[in-house]
């Protein structure tokens, strides 16, 4: 049967909000107790689960409300999911109860919940809550992207948009390192750092073609990195190490607010990146921010 996305959209808003109180009530009380190891290891010493996942509610909640749609949890995953291709056509949720696990475990705010609901292969809702930062994003295909449900996206808008091979001055950029530690022979930890940099290097330091890049941040939430992206505020982001549920929310965020996301990019070079519509299912993506559209800027200038 057809799917009424407005019925999603309301539900998905009502399960961040709980989903979100849920972690905040267990942050405060982990905050309130000092430091606890309350954390797991799963593949590697930095892949990491708090006890305080709420993977399990989430999936139940929605469970009951739409028994036929197909789940895909970060943890549920984890725990001896299927290792194939994910995303198929069928209307599927894809969430991480804790996106920013690392910063949770070590007290830094920069972690959240992130729904995401997916139609043929694509993001259509995506809704995420950083409840200690007390900000909600929230969008759905065709109504556009907004921060605590009053504020459209992108908060701050300039009408160039961020190429990295023609990128403006004054950049802010993000990249992430994910989770794989693993070097050379068996792994390419060394070249994702070494690209990034190069990346940052190419673009930030290029006098006369753009040149000097703001800053470079690395948050640690490639869920709050996308919703960033989509408010303006970064210009690109960039990560080799992504899952479905890092970034399913954030990517139909960042394309509602009329930014640009794509699985394209060589990381070896990234000046060759070509942006395209995302396709769920890569490792490698990089996102860029809106562009200022002209009948905004012209209604702004009266
Ligand atoms: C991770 C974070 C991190 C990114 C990893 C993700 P988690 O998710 O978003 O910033 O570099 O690729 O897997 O483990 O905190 O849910």
């Amino acid at each position: 049967g057809g799917v009424d996305l407005d019925e999603v959209y309301s539900f998905a808003l009502d399960l961040a909000k709980h989903a979100g109180k849920l972690l905040d009530d267990a942050w405060r009380a982990r905050c309130d107790g000092g430091l606890q190891s309350d954390h797991v290891e799963k593949e590697s010493a930095v892949d990491l689960v708090t006890q305080t996942d709420e993977e399990a509610f989430i999936k139940q909640q929605i469970a009951s409300k739409f028994p036929s749609h197909k789940f895909i949890g970060e943890e549920t995953y984890s725990k001896g999911g299927s290792k194939e291709y994910l995303i198929g056509h069928e209307p599927t949720w894809c969430i991480d109860p804790l996106d920013g696990t690392v910063n949770y475990i070590h007290i830094f705010p920069m972690f959240c919940v992130s729904i995401g609901f997916i139609l043929d292969g694509e993001p259509v809702i995506g809704v995420i809550n950083a409840p200690f930062l007390n900000q909600t994003f929230s969008a759905c295909r065709g109504k556009g992207a907004w921060l605590n449900g009053t504020q459209r996206l992108p908060l701050i808008r300039n009408p160039i948009p961020p190429m990295p091979e023609n990128a403006p001055k004054g950049c802010v950029f993000s990249c992430e390192w994910g989770k794989d530690r693993r070097d050379q022979p068996d792994g390419n930890l060394h070249r994702k750092v070494e690209s990034f940099l190069n990346m940052a290097a190419e673009v930030g330091g290029r006098e006369g073609k753009g040149g000097m890049v703001h800053g470079v941040r690395s948050l640690g939430s490639a869920t709050l990195d996308l919703a960033y992206c989509a408010m303006g505020a970064f210009d690109i982001w960039w990560e080799g190490g992504c899952w479905e549920w890092d970034v399913a929310a954030g990517i139909c965020l960042l394309k509602e607010a009329g930014g640009l996301v794509t699985t394209a990019n060589p990381p070896a070079d990234p000046s060759t990146a070509r942006i395209e519509d995302a396709k769920l299912g890569g490792r490698l993506y990089l996102a860029i921010r809106p562009a200022g559209d002209t009948e905004h800027e012209t209604a702004r200038q009266g």
